[in-house]
């Protein structure tokens, strides 16, 4: 089974990964990682996303893997399940805060969220809909206990998430 995780940083993706990939027995492939060992991102954090592509050709060969990394909306990779990972706002700031995040980089991330951005890539790049869901009141064991009974139900939805009201209520 190939899996893609992808989300907004900081809604949980690396958290819910790496136990989902255990209980899976999957192959774990940060994409952060990748882009760390083989230093395809410059000095101010932009990646090189063809170098990138060139790095994660070998997973084509493969049938079994967990990827995960914001980055997985950007490019194509072969997958049996998308899942796009959403968080409120108010809780994604909290989070990023907590990581001590500049405001610059808080906003730019919330703002992110708030487009819909990941999804409507995905969309975009994959041509099919991600299932989204939802980790702002859910916790990480929870969030990986959905996902597990969508991919084995097959679930077309999870949860139903649109923060875009919030660009102009505030939040
Ligand atoms: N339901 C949940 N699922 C996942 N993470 C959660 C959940 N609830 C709270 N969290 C917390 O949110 C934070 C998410 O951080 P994590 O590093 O997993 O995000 P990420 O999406 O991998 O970010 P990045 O793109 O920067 O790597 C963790 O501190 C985690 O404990
Ligand atoms: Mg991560």
């Amino acid at each position: 089974m190939r899996i893609i995780i992808t989300g907004t940083p900081g809604t949980g993706k690396s958290t819910i990964s790496k136990s989902l990939a255990k209980e899976l027995k999957l192959e774990l492939v940060d994409i952060k990682k990748i882009v760390m060992a083989k230093k395809l991102s410059n000095k101010k954090h932009e990646v090189d996303i063809r170098k990138l592509v060139g790095a994660m050709r070998s997973l084509k060969n493969k049938k079994n893997y967990l990827v995960e990394g914001h980055l997985a909306c950007e490019f194509f990779i072969p997958a049996d399940f998308i899942i796009v990972l959403r968080t409120h706002p108010r809780v994604l700031q909290k989070r990023l805060k907590k990581r001590k995040y500049n405001k610059k980089k808080i906003q730019e991330n919330i703002m992110t969220e708030m487009l819909d951005y990941c999804t409507q890539r995905v969309i975009q790049i994959y041509k099919k809909k991600p299932l989204e869901l939802d980790t702002s009141r859910r916790s990480p064991s929870s969030s990986i206990e959905e996902i597990k009974k969508a991919i084995k139900q097959k679930k077309k939805k999870i949860d139903s998430v649109d923060y875009s009201s919030l660009l102009v209520e505030g939040y």
